[in-house]
């Protein structure tokens, strides 16, 4: 066990027990809620912040998670108390999810500040839901402990086992080439997601929960476990067995999101051939933590690690069930120990090497061995060049290799709806040669960069077979898509970056081995348009909207909000 900060005095005891009018009120409300003195006071308060919804399927089940989170927290003598907070649902959420990732990490940090809280068990797992627990919790810096939501079962259809998210693309794209027709069409929509839990390819909710345990925010083994296994709720009940002593001894996230824990996290994601969002959310988890973590960490990183999830959609066939039973993440790091900070603190009372030993993997061919990777090295690589002088990635292992080196024309959309209006119209004349650009997707121009960046292919080349197509810009892209496509241009077209400089026809040249993205276009001619550029009109006026374009930081630098990344005292709340 790793040397900790002391125990401190219960925080909630300020609201309970400090004498006076206000304590009296606090435990009359109490009573109010029927508790009895002994059954809560002196007790470690923990909150369950719920992010279950009706409207979020990855969330299904998490409301029977925390009554097993209780479970477990009665028995170990501290007083549950469970907080809905609001749901990100990355498929219902309009524009994205990502929009209000920082809005659920200002309300669960303030939730924990504002209320007689001593430590948190975190429930989320749908994509940015993760992050933005996991950023809200760092800031508070009280004890917490983070519960996956798990994947969903695999998806099935007529004898093939479907990924969610990255088979529907890939059937939609069947579906638009004449390949698939409606009524395939509607079995599929029964088939795709057919269990509560999260999506269940390396997409951004598998890869993000991953990257929570091995910093040592989950229960050893935890991010793994299918939604629906008797395990999963083991699991809840075993965090809030774990949550009242981690609060008695006083451990924090900033006791364990350290930067070692951030670079394992890196190495962690890029073996596992995650996706691309995770270099943007430990970006930020890691800035609240008090941790500078950049894109050269990845790209420096990147080339120590091999791939060897093979998990789809970076790897593939196989899915985050058949990881789970292949000896899930501790089997996984099991195999990159070397690369990894094993005397870290973690919320399980554990160093991650306690953790791992007799950590097994229990098929090679899911997780497989150091001799036989999936790819050489880290999954995603960091581009520069004069098209995005602050940084872009790519995740160039699920994408068609002919494409690694490539120059062609540009075809520039300016914004996705003209996009989408226009794409399938043969008078662009587009060639599988040319690249693909969109801009005004950025955090600030999107806003809130939307999953726009596995741009569509015309359907006429769909239709003559091409698959892949060299495409650029200041969006993301799903964690469950694939193909080459450039994303997280920084700085962003909505701000002036090079990418509003681009005009059809211009040739880009993207070389992934050279880590390179150009604009080859001379610097004289650039300058030219960047006196005629003026910026575009903000989409909100006012509102959430508005409060978000104005505090929002660029893509490199993790989109957090300056006011929230900055570092600096908040006082605690008066109880008295
Ligand atoms: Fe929730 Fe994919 S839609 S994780
Ligand atoms: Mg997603």
């Amino acid at each position: 066990m790793v040397a900790v900060s002391e125990p401190t005095q219960l925080r909630s005891s300020q609201w309970y027990e400090a004498g006076g009018l206000r304590s009296f009120s606090h435990r009359a409300r109490t009573r109010q809620l029927g508790y009895l003195p002994e059954e809560h006071l002196g007790k470690p308060v923990v909150a369950i912040l719920n992010t279950w919804s009706d409207i979020n399927p990855c969330h299904q089940h998490l409301r029977e998670r925390a009554q097993a989170v209780k479970r477990g927290v009665w028995q170990a003598g501290g007083f549950p108390l469970e907080f809905p907070v609001s749901t990100l649902s990355e498929t219902f959420q309009k524009p994205t999810p990502m929009l209000y990732r920082n809005l659920l990490s200002l309300e669960t940090e303030e939730l924990l500040r504002s209320y007689p809280v001593d430590g948190a068990v975190l429930l989320g797992g749908c994509d940015k839901s993760t992050p933005a627990l996991l950023m809200g919790a760092a800031s508070a810096d009280l004890p917490a402990i983070f519960v996956p939501a798990g994947p969903m079962l695999p998806g099935h259809w007529r004898g093939e086992t479907l990924g969610s998210g990255t088979d529907m693309w890939k059937y939609w794209d069947e579906h638009r080439a004449g390949r698939l027709g409606d009524c395939e069409l509607t079995e599929l929509e029964s088939g795709l997601a057919r269990s509560a839990g999260h999506c269940m390819t390396m997409g951004t909710a598998s890869t993000l929960t991953a990257a929570a345990e091995v910093l040592g925010m989950t229960m050893p083994g935890a991010s793994s476990i299918p939604a629906v296994d008797s395990g999963h709720e083991r699991m809840a009940a075993a965090a809030g067995l774990r949550i009242v002593p981690l609060i008695r001894e006083g451990i924090k996230p900033s006791d364990i999101l350290t930067r070692e824990a951030f670079e394992d996290a890196v190495t962690t994601v890029l073996g596992l051939g995650g996706s691309t969002n995770a270099v943007i959310h430990l970006i930020a988890m890691a800035g609240r933590a008090g941790v500078t973590l950049t894109l050269d960490d990845f790209d420096r990183i990147a080339p120590t690690v091999p791939v060897l999830a093979n998990v789809r959609p970076a790897g593939g066939p196989y899915l985050m069930e058949d990881f789970h039973f292949a000896g899930g993440l501790p089997g996984f790091l099991s195999r990159i120990t070397d690369l990894l900070h094993l005397d870290r603190p973690t919320v399980a009372h554990a160093s991650l090497r306690e953790q791992l030993e007799g950590a097994l993997v229990h098929n090679e061919a899911v997780i497989r061995p150091r001799t036989n990777p999936v790819a050489d090295e880290g999954g995603v690589a960091v581009l520069r060049g004069n098209l995005c002088p602050d940084g872009a990635v790519i995740k160039h292992i699920a994408a068609e290799q002919h494409l690694l080196k490539h120059t062609g024309p540009a075809v520039v959309f300016d914004d996705y709806r003209s996009l989408q209006r226009t794409i399938d119209d043969p008078a662009l004349g587009i060639t599988a040669d040319h690249v693909l650009v969109l801009r005004g997707a950025g955090p600030k121009g999107g806003p809130g960069m939307p999953e726009y960046g596995m741009l569509p292919i015309p359907k006429y080349l769909l239709e003559q077979g091409v698959r892949d197509m060299v495409r650029i810009s200041d969006a993301r892209m799903s964690g469950t898509s694939y193909g080459m496509c450039v994303l997280h241009v920084a700085p962003e077209s909505h701000v002036g970056g090079p990418l509003a400089l681009v005009r059809s026809g211009d040739l880009i040249t993207l070389d992934v081995a050279a880590r390179s993205l150009s604009l080859d276009v001379d610097d004289a001619e650039l300058e030219r348009r960047r006196a005629e550029w003026s910026p575009p009109p903000e989409r909100y006026e006012r509102g959430y909207g508005a409060l978000y374009a104005e505090h929002i930081t660029q893509a490199d630098t993790g989109c957090d909000f300056g006011f929230l990344a900055r570092r600096g005292h908040n006082p605690e709340p008066y109880a008295g």
